[in-house]
């Protein structure tokens, strides 16, 4: 009889579930009022005295473990319960986790700066509030040169020498005023200007300009290079300059790559003609070099500059700038890459 009740012990021991049901049959089994204790407490009088003391001894290890399997188990199971009317199922699997992407301006931007990266110019870059000097004055546009007027200026309150650049030439500035030539550097910024927001201009955009100067560089340096730039970031190899006028150039060009005339969308974007313009450049006027303590009889530069959102646009097809700044991340999410 002892033996079969020290089964039963270890039988209770190892007794587990996570059903109440399962646990109430254990309960009424051991503990219920028809309930194998019932009997054996009833045995204890057929018992021979001297086997008295174990008996009781087993009989109550086993009620103990009983008991306490049905207080543990059901603790466990209410704390469950508890759990989920809180914070939800904890056992059930997460929620797959949104992995963002990068805004298209920045991908565009990167391939830009890895294109010049690989043929020696860093990365400048200056503050998005400006002095007159370094938006306009430095750069050969002086007080009431009708060429400020191209350039819509944000001022900031009413001192008119404190604006939102307009351009990242600035930058250019800065950096020729801080470091000797050989210079080769790319700054890539955000730009602002007062203009009518509409499908084709934003007042805030972004741009990438480009300067180098060093003994000798001249024109044919930069037509060489912004070939060798549109052959890696467009994949096409026809360019062409066409005379046209910034202050702080001269001469000065735009330039216009060759885009094709194969699709439908080829003579939307490039009205029929097969050519597109996508940036202004020229050889650094000889005043601004001397404005920013570079002396223009030694050295010699050129500059270019871009607009990222026009470059975005070309490369994904996208109709209307105002996407790039609503942030609709049914926009976004199409620009998944590792870049
Ligand atoms: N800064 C000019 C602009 O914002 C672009 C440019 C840069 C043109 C360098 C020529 C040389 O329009």
């Amino acid at each position: 009889m002892i033996n079969k009740i020290k089964e039963h012990i270890e039988e209770a021991k190892a007794f587990t579930t996570e059903d109440k049901t399962t646990l109430e049959e254990f309960r009424i089994k051991y503990l219920g009022s028809k309930g194998l204790l019932k009997d054996f407490f009833a045995e204890f009088k057929n018992v021979p005295n001297e086997q008295k003391k174990e008996f009781g001894q087993v009989v109550n290890e086993l009620k103990n473990t009983a008991e306490e399997k049905v207080k543990s188990i059901q603790e466990l199971l209410e704390s469950k319960t508890e759990s989920i009317n809180l914070f939800g199922d904890l056992s059930r699997p997460g929620n797959p986790i949104n992995i963002g992407s990068r805004h298209p301006i920045s991908l565009v931007k990167n391939q830009i700066l890895d294109v010049f990266s690989t043929i020696g110019f860093n990365v400048s870059e200056g503050p998005e509030i400006e002095d007159d000097w370094h938006n306009f004055t430095a750069l050969n546009l002086p007080e009431y040169h009708p060429a400020r007027d191209m350039q819509d200026t944000f001022f900031i309150q009413t001192n008119p020498d404190v604006l939102l650049r307009t351009h990242t030439s600035s930058v250019q500035v800065r950096y020729m005023e801080n470091n000797k030539p050989p210079i080769r550097t790319i700054s890539p910024g955000r730009v602002f200007r007062n203009e009518a927001i509409s499908s084709r201009s934003h007042c805030i955009f972004h741009q990438v300009e480009g300067l180098y100067i060093d003994k000798n560089v001249s024109f044919a340096d930069l037509k060489q290079t912004l070939l060798y730039f549109t052959k890696e970031m467009f994949g096409k190899s026809k360019i062409r300059l066409r005379p046209s006028y910034f202050p702080f150039t001269e001469p000065s060009a735009e330039v216009d790559i060759y885009w094709g005339l194969k699709t439908e969308t080829d003579y939307r974007i490039t009205k029929g003609t097969g050519w597109l313009e996508i940036m202004g450049c020229g050889m650094v006027d000889p005043n601004v070099l001397k404005n920013c303590g570079i002396d223009p009889n030694e050295y010699t530069g050129y500059a270019f500059g871009m607009g990222i959102e026009r470059i975005a646009m070309l490369l994904y097809q996208i109709g209307d700038i105002r996407m790039f700044y609503e942030n609709d991340v049914r926009f976004l999410e199409q620009f998944k890459s590792s870049l």
